[in-house]
C-alpha cells in the first residue's frame, strides 16, 4: 500500500520499499535548507513586526519549531509559498518541555528571547543518537554578554539582572567553531548595547543566510562566513521578507545517490559553492560534474574509491559521511572515511554490511573496501542522515529492501521518495501495518533467489 506522510503520528510504521540496481534520469527541485529554516523562525522572534519567509521546506523539525513559536504567542500564517510570521504577540519567555524535548533547534530560541524579553527558560537540549551534543559554547557566551544563567533540573534559566534590561557587547571567542553557539550568539547580540565580536565563528552558509536575514531586519552584522563576525547592537529589529537558501545537504545526498546507481541527473537550485568540496571529492571519485548557473548535474561511469575527513564548513560536511560511506562501498578499491565532529555517526555501517559491504570502524574512521554490488535487505535507519545512507544503498543494491526508520528521514528531507521515483528510481512508502504476512515472505524469497544467482 503506498502512503502519504500526512498520517505523521505512524511514521513509526512506514517504509520504503525500493527495487534497486536501477539508473536515474532527470532533474530534481531542491528544498529550502532545513539547517536555514530552523534558526530562522527563531530569529523572527527578534522582530517587533511581521516576517515572511519562503522556500520553508515542509519537514517534522520545521512543523515542530512552528508549534514551538506558536506556543509563545507568535501567529503563523501560511499563504501559498509564503509563511507569515507575526511575533508582535510574543508574551511567553518560556518553552514547554515536551515541545523542546522533541527538537533539539528549539534551543535556537534562548537567545531571542533572552535579549528581546530579558528573559529564557527551556529544557537543557539533551543528547541524540550522533553524539553528546554539549552547548557549554553557548552558555559561556551568553554569560559574556552579560546574562545569569543557572542550569537545574534539567532547565536552563536566563536572565538579564542589570538596570538597562539589555546585554551588554564583549569579545567572545569560541573553543570550537559551533553552528549552533555562532547562531545563538549572533542572534543574542542584534539587540545588546555596543559591539560584540565572535572569533572562531562557525562559517557554515546557514550562518550566513541567518545574518543576511537579520541585517535586512535592521541589524549590523559584518564578517558573516569568516570566522570573525561583529556585531553593533541596535534597539530594535523590524520586520522583513527573505527567501531560505537551498538545502545543500539535499542537493549533495541526491548527488550521491546519482553517483551510487550510475545516472545522469541535474538538481537545482542550488548555490555551487555551497557543495565546492562535496564536488570535489565526487569528481575525484570519477563523476563528471557540470555547474551551470544555480544547476549541478552529474554523470557517472565508475566509481573509485576516495578519502574523506569531515571538517567545518568549507570542510567536507559531516552531514554528508554517511551518505558518502554509501557510495564507497560499491567503489573500486579501498577509502577511508573519518567522522571528525560527532562522536557516534557511523550506525548506517552495520546495515551497510548487512547489505554486503566490507567495512570496518576504528576510532571514528571507517574503512572500506569497495564491493562489487550490494543486496537488497529489510533495514532501520537510526537517524536522519544514517537513514538517508542506506536508502542510496538501497537504490544501489540489487534486489528489494525495505527501509524502516522514516521518522528520522521525514525530519530532513521533502518528498524524499517523489522526488526520486519522478527521475526513475522503484521507490514507495508502505504503511506495515498493511503489508500482509504473505508480501514479507515474498521479499525474502525473491532476495534469496537473488543471493543464490550471486552465488552461482
Ligand atoms: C548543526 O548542529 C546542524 N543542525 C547539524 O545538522 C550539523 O551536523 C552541525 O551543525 C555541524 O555542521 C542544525 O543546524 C539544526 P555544532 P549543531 O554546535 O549546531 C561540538 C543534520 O543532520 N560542540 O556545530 O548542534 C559538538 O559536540 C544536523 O541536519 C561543543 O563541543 O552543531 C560537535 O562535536 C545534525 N560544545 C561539534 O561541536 C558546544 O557548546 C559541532 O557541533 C557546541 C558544540
Amino acid at each position: 500500500m503506498v502512503c502519504d506522510r500526512e498520517n505523521k503520528s505512524d511514521l513509526k510504521f512506514q517504509n520504503f520499499k525500493i527495487n534497486g540496481n536501477r539508473s536515474l534520469k532527470g532533474q530534481i527541485k531542491i528544498s529550502g535548507a532545513k539547517n536555514s529554516s530552523l534558526v530562522l523562525l527563531a530569529a523572527s522572534l527578534l522582530s517587533d513586526e511581521t516576517i515572511t519567509l519562503t522556500n520553508v521546506p515542509n519537514l517534522t523539525d520545521i512543523d515542530k519549531m512552528k508549534n514551538i513559536l506558536k506556543s509563545l504567542g507568535v501567529l503563523l500564517k501560511s499563504e501559498g509559498e509564503d509563511l507569515v510570521i507575526s511575533p508582535q504577540n510574543l508574551h511567553l519567555c518560556e518553552l514547554p518541555y515536551e515541545l523542546v524535548n522533541g527538537l533539539r533547534a528549539s534551543f535556537f530560541c534562548i537567545g531571542p528571547l533572552l535579549t528581546k524579553l530579558g528573559e529564557a527558560t527551556l529544557a537543557l537540549p539533551g543528547g541524540c543518537k550522533i553524539g553528546e551534543r554539549p552547548i557549554e559554547e553557548h552558555i559561556k557566551g551568553l554569560k559574556a554578554l552579560g546574562a545569569e544563567i543557572i542550569i537545574e533540573d534539567s532547565l536552563v534559566k536566563a536572565r538579564i539582572n542589570n538596570n538597562e534590561q539589555r546585554l551588554k557587547g564583549t569579545n567572545i571567542k569560541l573553543n570550537c567553531p559551533s553552528v549552533g553557539a555562532t547562531e545563538t550568539l549572533i542572534m543574542a547580540s542584534t539587540l545588546a548595547k555596543g559591539r560584540t565580536i565572535i572569533e572562531n565563528a562557525a562559517r557554515e552558509p546557514e550562518v550566513q543566510d541567518l545574518c543576511f536575514m537579520l541585517n535586512k531586519m535592521g541589524a549590523n552584522i559584518y564578517g558573516a562566513g569568516q570566522s570573525k563576525i561583529i556585531i553593533e547592537g541596535v534597539t530594535k529589529l523590524k520586520g522583513c521578507s527573505h527567501k531560505v537558501i537551498p538545502d545543500r545537504i539535499e542537493a549533495g545526498t541526491f548527488l550521491i545517490a546519482a553517483a551510487s546507481t550510475f545516472s545522469s541527473i541535474t538538481v537545482s537550485p542550488v548555490i555551487p559553492n555551497h557543495l565546492d568540496s562535496v564536488i570535489e571529492k565526487l569528481r575525484e571519485s570519477g563523476s563528471k560534474i557540470t555547474i551551470n548557473g544555480n544547476s549541478i548535474s552529474i554523470k557517472t561511469n565508475s566509481i573509485k574509491a576516495v578519502n574523506i575527513q569531515t571538517a567545518p564548513f568549507p570542510g567536507f560536511p559531516t552531514d554528508l559521511q554517511a551518505p558518502f560511506t554509501a557510495l564507497m562501498s560499491i567503489a573500486n578499491g579501498q577509502s577511508k572515511i573519518s567522522e571528525t565532529i560527532f562522536e557516534n555517526r557511523m550506525s548506517h555501517i552495520k546495515s551497510l554490511n548487512q547489505m554486503g559491504a566490507s567495512i570496518v570502524v576504528e576510532d571514528n574512521t571507517a574503512l572500506i573496501n569497495g564491493v562489487e554490488f550490494l543486496n537488497g535487505q529489510s533495514l532501520k535507519g537510526q537517524d536522519l542522515r544514517s537513514s538517508a545512507a542506506i536508502t542510496i544503498a538501497a537504490l544501489a543494491a540489487k534486489g528489494i529492501s525495505r527501509i524502516e526508520g522514516l521518522e528520522h528521514l521525514d525530519r530532513g528531507y521533502e518528498n524524499f521518495e517523489n522526488k526520486l521515483s519522478n527521475i526513475g528510481a522503484e521507490i514507495s512508502r508502505e504503511n506495515a501495518k498493511n503489508i500482509n504476512h504473505e508480501s514479507k515472505l515474498s521479499l525474502d524469497k525473491s532476495n534469496k533467489q537473488t543471493k543464490n544467482y550471486q552465488a552461482a
